[in-house]
């Protein structure tokens, strides 16, 4: 097992390594020894696998609890839904001093997250991430929300977990498509922040060490979030490969998965930064080779209006809400593999870097 210490405002480990599940009830009666009752937020996807190694660990240590299982999906992380689980621990007499667990990828973290920052003005949870995604990106760093129609995440607060546990014999019972998408964000890590991970990766493709590639991962977000807890500056390095991905993903309407959108955003950026002379001429080679290995696209064939129109509402965008005009993008810009930058750009310049990437 790997440990990663977050020290955040309120700080806490994140645990990586196999047959984690098997402890959770011990670690959460550690960290919250008040608390008697539980409510596990899972999906039809996790919850089928795994929802019983958590009740089990949990009711062998004493508490008593009460499992809510979401339909598996992006679709699934409303304020409906949200409401429906509160109403839940409302009626399952939860308190201020029990905890919500979330095991499942990121809609269930990002869902229960919210109900666990909102219920009773804030309760403690516990982060079991059972994608790939989830366990390098979303359970860590204390992003929580839902989506509205006009957007996603658009309904959130930053809520840190009392803890994260991530299983790693979760990983084994992943729709491999599922598994591949999450590969995405690993890559993405790789050349933000780690020219080995990057050359490992290269080497090994998907057969990487779980456990370690895991927790590297993990320290890298740790250091950011570290620094920028609540999402004011260099934390915006994360969303490399969002700004186009995220309209790659809803452009196809949701067809593509938030990995291979990611992917997308990732190699289009790389090419555009070397188009522009930021990057040197090899870079986009290599990042289109390693997510080609990992089987993940590089190209899209959307109209490029549609997906300029998209970016430009994009929540990310600073400087006026409603106004398109006069906007600026932080367009996450790579220098090298391991080194990104955060370019602010007005909306002319965005389209002509993302156009010259494509
Ligand atoms: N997933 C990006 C962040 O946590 O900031």
């Amino acid at each position: 097992m790997k440990t990663v210490h977050v020290p955040v405002s309120v700080p806490y480990d994140v645990a990586v390594g196999p047959g984690l599940l098997e402890g959770l009830g011990q670690t959460v009666k550690a960290l919250c020894p008040k608390a008697s009752r539980y409510v596990l937020v899972t999906d039809t996807g996790a919850g089928p696998n795994w929802a019983k190694n958590g009740e089990k660990s949990l009711t062998d240590a004493g508490l008593l609890g009460d499992t809510f299982t979401l339909p598996q999906g992006e679709a699934s992380k409303t304020a409906a839904n949200l409401i429906d689980l509160l109403n839940f621990a409302a009626a399952h007499r939860m308190t201020r001093s029990d905890v919500f667990m979330a095991l499942g990828g990121g809609m269930v973290g990002d869902l229960t997250g919210l109900a666990a920052a909102t219920y009773m003005r804030g309760v403690a949870y516990v982060q079991c991430p059972t994608t790939l995604l989830a366990a390098v990106d979303s359970s860590v760093g204390g992003k929580t929300a839902v989506d509205l129609p006009a957007g996603k995440n658009l309904m959130g607060a930053f809520w840190q977990p009392r803890a994260v546990v991530c299983d790693t014999d979760t990983l084994g019972t992943l729709p491999e498509d599922v598994f591949t998408a999450g590969c995405a964000e690993v890559l993405k890590t790789a050349v933000l922040f780690d020219p080995a991970l990057f050359d490992l990766l290269d080497r090994v493709g998907k057969d990487f060490d779980r456990e370690a590639v895991i927790a590297r991962c993990v320290e890298h977000k740790r250091d950011v979030v570290a620094e920028d807890e609540f999402d004011t500056g260099r934390r915006a390095l994360l969303n490399l490969g969002h700004t186009l991905g995220h309209a790659v993903e809803a452009e196809s309407d949701f067809s593509l998965s938030h990995g291979q959108a990611v992917a997308i955003g990732l190699a289009v950026v790389c090419r555009a930064a070397a188009k522009s002379g930021i990057c040197a001429a090899g870079v986009p080679a290599r990042v289109d080779g390693i997510l080609e290995k990992f089987g993940l696209p590089t190209r899209t064939d959307a109209p490029f209006p549609a997906l300029m129109e998209r970016m430009l509402s994009d929540k990310k965008r600073a400087g006026g809400k409603t106004s398109v005009i006069g906007g600026t993008i932080n367009v996450i810009v790579p220098e090298a593999i391991g080194r990104c930058i955060i370019r602010p750009m007005g909306t002319d310049q965005t389209a002509a870097f993302m156009k010259a990437g494509l």
